[in-house]
């Protein structure tokens, strides 16, 4: 049991603290675990137990909890000045600076990058672009944005319309009109019995086109996609996915917009996700590793022709009616400095695929040891273990249900006190999360 004494930081945190993505009346149940400190890959909570943070807090924090340079560049930065905007042509120098590298490594050739602080925005800031680029083209009445299920973008009204997952919707009357959602392109579980992965990859080109058809091609601005779904569960596409996708997308004239706010900067072992994957986008969001989240900041990179009609628009000399107060912050931007040069410095592509080779060599070992993991699937060191048996399996294993079972009797077994709530993704931390109160 936690400690519920009024005072205590557990109860003040249920009295005073809405979390994110969280039941709250489960919360004001079994209370926070809170955590005092971080160093390298671990995490301290409140009463000094160690965690390993397998997934760099929320896939954020890709030079570790304690690194020293990102601290000393936010102190160098502090040093200057602790704020300045990008409006009205102002800039601060740095930012600059920071637009030039993520320049150098971008995915989308003769890139611009716009600044924001979240995924969110930098999401829905693509979707925005999307529209002006349509409009000055001519075309106004392309608006209309295709996303997959189970696919996530961001917490934001455009940017939870555009999410797959029924819960970034259910309470709070989502999707906006207009936002569509096509198939997740799990093979795992998405192919029908008897079919390849290449007749997989021919029905889900097949009926985007059919949505594509049925809508009117002219409605639609844009298509969004994660080069590998990280939120709806590491989902990596099928060989030829994007190329089949994308070749439906460009007889219609739909932009391509990359969701890179957890693939990018080396994770999937290149530099972009959509390099890992072979997606070609018209635009990319970046976060999270852009400063190891040592700072909020996000950025869209955006092509030539996306440029090009921004400029078109505001050739009568009107404004870019669109920006964020933090837009391009300096000491975001020193800390994304910094964190780029220890990326170059560590050779961040070679080093993820090697550390991913001996990650998966693991789990791989444990699936073989394990009568509960079906699959290890990911690219680089972004990798998932589906723990529920393949319900097709050749060897006759178990159906899909009875794999849970299974997956909750194993746990239980090791772990009887661990809460019932059937969700394997929440194994690892809602034990150590119950453990830790003794
Ligand atoms: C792929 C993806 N896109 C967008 C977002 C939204 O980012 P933020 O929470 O910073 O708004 C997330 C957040 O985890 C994400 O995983």
């Amino acid at each position: 049991m936690f400690d519920s004494k009024p005072n205590s930081a557990e109860a003040r945190d249920i009295a005073f603290h809405l979390h994110s993505q969280t039941n709250p009346q489960r919360h004001a149940e079994i209370g926070p675990l809170i955590m005092a400190r971080g160093e390298g890959v671990h995490v301290y909570d409140a009463s000094g137990k160690r965690y390993l943070e397998a997934m760099a807090g929320l896939w954020c924090t890709s030079l570790g909890f304690s690194e020293k340079r990102l601290k000393a560049a936010a102190a160098a930065a502090y040093d200057k000045f602790g704020f300045y905007h990008s409006f009205n042509h102002k800039t601060p120098d740095n930012t600059i600076e920071l637009a030039e590298k993520l320049v150098e490594i971008s995915p989308i050739p003769d890139a611009q990058a716009y600044f924001a602080t979240s995924g969110s925005e930098a999401t829905e800031t693509m979707v925005k672009l999307a529209w002006v680029y349509h409009a000055v083209r001519g075309k106004p009445g392309k608006r209309k944005i295709i996303a997959r299920d189970r696919g996530f973008h961001g917490s934001t009204i455009v940017a939870a319309s555009m999410c797959g997952l029924p819960r970034m919707h259910r309470e709070f009357g989502l999707p906006l009109d207009g936002f569509l959602h096509t198939h997740c392109p799990d093979a795992y579980r998405g192919t029908r019995p008897g079919e390849s992965e290449a007749a997989f990859v021919d029905r889900l080109a097949a009926d985007l086109e059919a949505l594509i058809m049925a809508e009117g091609p002219d409605t639609i601005a844009a298509f969004i996609a994660e080069p590998i779904n990280a939120g709806g569960g590491i989902v990596v596409p099928p060989k030829g996915y994007f190329a089949a996708i994308e070749a439906v997308l460009r007889r219609h004239d739909i932009l391509v917009l990359g969701d890179e706010v957890v693939c990018g900067f080396g994770r999937t072992g290149n530099w972009f996700g959509c390099e890992t994957v072979g997606m070609k986008p018209d635009m990319v969001a970046l976060a999270k590793g852009i400063t190891s989240s040592y700072f909020p900041m996000s950025a869209v990179l955006l092509g030539r022709p996306i440029r090009d009609a921004l400029s078109e628009m505001n050739k009568g000399g009107e404004l870019f009616g669109h920006g964020f107060t933090n837009s391009g912050h300096p000491v975001g931007a020193a800390i994304a400095l910094e964190t780029l040069k220890i990326y170059h410095e560590m050779d961040v592509v070679p080093h993820v695929r090697r550390m991913g080779s001996r990650l998966r060599a693991g789990l791989e070992q444990i699936a073989r040891d394990s009568r509960i993991v079906g699959q290890v699937r990911g690219e680089g060191l972004m990798i998932g273990v589906e723990l529920v048996a393949d319900p097709r399996d050749a060897a006759g294993l178990r159906s899909r249900a009875e794999g849970r079972r299974d997956v909750r009797r194993a746990r239980d077994r090791e772990r009887p006190d661990h809460p019932r709530d059937g969700r394997h993704d929440r194994v690892l931390s809602a034990a150590d999360h119950r453990r830790s109160r003794g």
